[in-house]
């Protein structure tokens, strides 16, 4: 019984050793010589800053996506225009690509999200083309979140298509994105090298004082988030802590209409740096 517990307490041990920090990855480049595409749109140069950091590090082709009629350089009349197209399944017409995607194994595909889900350009593209047996990469870039909304929009559009794991960065992080992207590649085996395999966030707990002086730092200047923190997990990553948040929206005197939920906000906080929340999942 005794060496049975010793075998238990060993193996524990060796578990969290492989599972937890630095991990070295295969490239799957070495295994089959993949061909790979980045294509993407972007409406402010947020996305075309992370497809071309994706195409650069991979040596991958870069296509952009151009809508025949661009989008007004305002944001309100952006606003205006896209929501208007989304809610009426208007497709934005879109100059021929130059590239064919079928040539391709795999193919990051990314956007700037608005309202929630992939901007109307990518609607646009999704419809024309297929991704069908592709490994698919989504990546974005946002005000506050919306990669998981949009890459369930992205599996309905393209239901054969073997969607990947993605990478999404707030428009207000983009200085973070260069080193995100260099872990986002290795620990997906598209390029060599170590990257750090991040452990598990503690249980979570109702939150502490200390927690909604962090929460309220992060997400405090940010019109989007309205919110009260409930509950908090908690993980070490390199230079700092990690936070995840459980909060609950709070009613709004600007927007009564506004529908209340709850949400998961990460927030970084990096050593001697103030805290910053990284994403937010409705
Ligand atoms: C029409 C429109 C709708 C947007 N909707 C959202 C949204 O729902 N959630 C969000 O986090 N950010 C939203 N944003 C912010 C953009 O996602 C963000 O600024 C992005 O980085 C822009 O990327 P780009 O520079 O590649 O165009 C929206 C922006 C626009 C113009």
């Amino acid at each position: 019984m005794k060496n049975f517990r010793l075998i238990l307490v060993l193996a524990t041990i060796v578990m969290t050793a492989v599972s937890c920090g630095p991990k070295k990855t295969q490239k799957i480049k070495e295994k089959i010589p993949y061909k790979m595409l980045v294509v993407y749109y972007s409406q402010t140069s947020n996305t075309k800053a992370v497809a071309t950091e994706i195409a650069t590090r991979l040596n991958a082709d870069l296509e952009e996506i151009v809508p025949l009629e661009p989008y007004e350089n305002d944001f309100q009349a952006t606003v205006e225009r896209g929501k208007k197209e989304l809610e009426e399944g208007v497709r934005p017409k879109i100059q021929p690509l130059k590239v064919n995607v079928a040539d391709y194994d795999i193919i990051f595909v990314g956007y700037p999200i608005w309202f929630g889900t992939y901007a109307m350009p990518m609607w646009t593209f999704l419809d024309q083309v297929s991704l069908s047996g592709k490994k698919v990469v989504p990546f974005c870039t946002f005000g506050s979140g919306g990669l998981e909304s949009s890459v369930r929009d992205l599996a309905k559009a393209q239901p054969e298509a073997n969607i990947l794991s993605g990478y999404g960065v707030r428009a207000a992080r983009m200085d973070a994105m260069p080193q995100e992207i260099d872990q986002f590649l290795k620990a997906g085996g598209f390029i060599d090298g170590q990257y750090t395999q991040l452990g598990d966030f503690t249980e979570q707990q109702a939150v502490s004082e200390e927690e909604t002086a962090i929460f309220e730092a992060a997400v405090g200047d940010y019109p989007m988030i309205h919110a009260k923190a409930e509950t908090a997990g908690m993980r070490a990553i390199p230079g700092g802590k990690e936070y995840l948040f459980i909060a609950s929206d709070l009613p709004r005197e600007d927007r009564p209409d506004m529908p209340l939920g709850r949400m998961k906000v990460y927030v970084t906080v990096l050593n001697g740096k103030a805290p910053v929340f990284t994403r937010v999942v409705r």
